[in-house]
């Protein structure tokens, strides 16, 4: 079979600490800048740096539940979705970056999206 598969890459960018809880910290990556949030429950979620409204950076954002409250325009992004949330549902989404927890370190798939 010929099939071609993708073995994921996962990328050690930090301790899950390194996040402060209800705020963000930014990755660059060849895909560009990636945001890390953490919630007050601690959970931590990844998304490209980039608002689906005009391109605002999230990670300046404020943390609030599972969401984030863009910078510019205070749009209202799920956190694990990536979508916009509210009165701007559907208008549009920014990808999520694979994310996981090991050990207390933050691992993120830098190409599953080619
Ligand atoms: S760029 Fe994020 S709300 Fe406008």
């Amino acid at each position: 079979m010929n099939a071609h598969v993708k073995t994921p890459v996962w990328v050690d960018v930090g301790a899950v600490t390194d996040v402060p809880r209800r705020g963000a910290r930014r990755v660059t990556s060849p895909r560009g800048d990636i945001a890390i949030f953490r919630t007050g429950d601690g959970e931590v979620f990844a998304l490209m740096d980039a608002c689906p409204h005009k391109g605002g950076p999230l990670s300046q954002g404020i943390v609030h539940g599972r969401a984030v409250s863009c910078p510019l325009h205070a749009w209202n992004i799920d956190l694990a979705t990536g979508e916009a949330m509210g009165a701007d549902k559907g208008k549009g989404c920014t990808p999520v970056v694979p994310l996981e927890v090991r050990d207390g370190r933050l691992l993120l798939s830098l190409d599953a999206h080619g």
